[in-house]
């Protein structure tokens, strides 16, 4: 079997990359991963980035087949590029769908472990907080914030997986395919935290391998106030669905 190419198939992986202002970044990305895994392709999801993110990875794609490009017209958040970027992927039967940012946070020399891991699951996470998982660079204020939304989300939803914002991941398509992609709303980085729990919820296998999480060396991130508030209300709001749940069946005993 070719590296990159998951088990039984003959589809190659899909790498999702978002991209928002990530010029700088994007072509030592790519070689990196092609460096590590030479079969795997890649969608590259630009909303539209000001700096010519987009422009240059159409110039990437017109000499190399296994880089495509999805334009979309304006920041609409992470969790609705990957929708669009997931149904692209689908609709070319793709095996295997992975998220991977574009700043190199995410090595892309783990990524042949993930694919191993999927073998036995149906979502592996690159998670920073199973033993092994280590963060370097990342400032203390940060770490804290992850830490903390991880520990919260985990409480309010009572699903095992430590790093649920995690957006480093491999899926099956057949994951991606059973979800209602069009229902999820999530816009930021709760998208992880939502398509985890949904998931979960659908019976799915979920395995934790440990990555190293390095902070970007260029650009900024893309983080800000009210993606935290929309992920802190959205959290609240499935885990109070969750509990209620719980008690509906309890009370129904059923
Ligand atoms: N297309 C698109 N649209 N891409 C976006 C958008 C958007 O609105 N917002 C962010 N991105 C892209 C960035 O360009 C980058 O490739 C990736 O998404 C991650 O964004 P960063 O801004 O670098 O995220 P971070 O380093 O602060 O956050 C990391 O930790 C989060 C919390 O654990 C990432 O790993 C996130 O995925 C993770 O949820
Ligand atoms: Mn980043």
């Amino acid at each position: 079997m070719a590296e990159g190419s998951h088990a039984g198939t003959t589809e190659p992986v899909l790498v999702i990359i978002p991209t928002y202002n990530e010029r700088e970044n994007l072509t030592p990305l790519l070689q990196r991963l092609h460096d590590a895994l030479p079969d795997v392709h890649v969608l590259v999801v630009d909303d539209g980035s000001p700096d010519g993110t987009g422009e240059l990875a159409d110039k990437v794609a017109a000499s190399d087949d296994r880089v495509h490009v999805l334009h979309r017209t304006e920041k609409a958040g992470l969790g609705a590029a990957y929708i669009a970027g997931f149904h692209w992927g689908l609709a070319r039967d793709y095996r295997t769908l992975v998220e991977m940012d574009a700043d190199g946070s995410h090595a892309p020399e783990d990524l042949p472990r993930l694919l191993a891991a999927l073998d036995e699951s149906d979502l592996v996470i690159g998670s920073r907080y199973v033993p092994g998982g280590a963060l370097v660079n990342w400032p203390k204020r940060r770490e804290m914030l992850s830490r903390g939304a991880n520990i919260y989300s985990r409480l309010a939803l009572g699903v095992p997986v430590n790093d649920m914002t995690a957006g480093f991941r491999a899926y099956r398509a057949q994951v991606l395919s059973a979800l209602p992609l069009d229902e999820i709303a999530s816009a930021g980085y709760c998208f992880q935290i939502d398509l985890t729990l949904r998931t979960a919820e659908a019976g799915f296998d979920i395995v934790e391998v440990p990555i190293t999480f390095t902070e970007r060396e260029v650009g900024t991130s893309k983080m800000n106030g009210s993606i935290v508030g929309e992920a802190m209300l959205r959290v609240a709001q499935w885990g109070l669905h969750r509990r209620l749940g719980q008690v509906r069946r309890l009370v129904t005993r059923r």
